[in-house]
């Protein structure tokens, strides 16, 4: 059985943890880590299975798959430490990702797996089959209330003030790097984007703050040799983190299934 460590434990972690105790992957959680090791313990002794909570390099030598949910700044360690060890990674915080090829080509060169899940949207199956042709646009569009957007560095370093805002309004225009720099909590759906779509396709994001909103609504539109797709999904978010959409968590749980079953559907 393929065996899974586990760095974060926040609202993405704990919703894996939780998927993995309950056996709804064929697979088990051999190690917790987060830098907050008070949480991990307190997480460990909630589930059945009672996973260590170790450092990250113990968490690499238990496991053979290691998912990530910690945040943008875990990952350079993180992915250097996994590839560096020969394990596999499956990363939430894929806006990390973004600028670091390095990462690609190691892997490439080792024969090891990156996995990133469709987090908080859908429709990347049809993106990455759009891509194998031409692609003429891509465009995300994120609607976010308040709540998913304060104390972003972006709005802090701008002086916007989300509390006065009485309408929706764009408050970002950018390429998705962009984006990824700006929002590093809140900018995974344009991160994976980028990745599904060819290098050589700039993808551009606006990103609109909605006062009185409550979900995390992406809508993705691509345009190309094949057609148009455009793509909305109204997020729930997470009770613990209104940054992050439950469906994100709900991706990764997907993805283990997909990796450790013989049936695949979608591309
Ligand atoms: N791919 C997507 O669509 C998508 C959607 C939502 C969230 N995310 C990303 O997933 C990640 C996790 O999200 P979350 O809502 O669970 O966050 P969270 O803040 O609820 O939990 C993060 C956990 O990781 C721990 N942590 C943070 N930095 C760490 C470090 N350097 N080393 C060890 N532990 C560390 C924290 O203590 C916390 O327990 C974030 O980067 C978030 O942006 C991705």
């Amino acid at each position: 059985m393929l065996k899974i460590g586990l760095l974060g434990v926040g609202a993405i972690g704990k919703v894996i943890a939780t998927a993995l105790d309950r056996r709804e992957v064929d697979a088990t959680l051999v190690a917790l880590c987060d830098q907050d090791r008070g949480k991990a313990e307190a997480l460990s002794r909630e589930l059945s299975c009672h996973p260590p909570v170790v450092s990250l390099e113990e968490m690499f030598d238990l496991s053979e798959l290691a998912v990530e949910a910690a945040g943008q700044a875990a990952l350079p360690e993180f992915v250097s430490k996994a590839l560096g060890r020969g394990r596999d990674v499956l990363v939430m915080s894929v806006g990390g990702l973004l600028g670091h090829d390095e990462w690609f080509r190691e892997a490439d060169r080792q024969g090891r797996r990156i996995y990133v899940p469709s987090g908080a949207i859908a429709g990347l199956d049809g993106v990455k089959s759009a891509s194998v042709g031409k692609i003429e646009s891509a465009m995300l569009t994120s609607r976010k209330p308040v709540a998913a957007l304060r104390g972003s560095q972006f709005i802090v370093e701008r002086g916007i003030e989300l509390d006065a805002l009485k309408e929706e309004t764009v408050i970002f225009e950018g390429l998705a790097e962009e984006a990824a720099r700006a929002f590093p909590a809140t900018s995974n759906v344009a991160a994976s984007l980028r990745l599904a779509v060819n290098p050589s396709v700039p993808v551009k994001v606006r990103i609109v703050a909605v006062p009185g909103g409550n979900e995390n609504v992406h809508e993705i539109r691509v345009e190309g040799e094949f057609g148009r797709l455009t793509v909305k999904v109204e997020n729930v978010p997470s009770k613990s983190n209104p940054k992050t959409s439950q469906l994100a968590a709900f991706s990764a749980i997907a993805t283990l299934k997909n990796l450790t079953r013989s049936l695949r559907v979608g591309t």
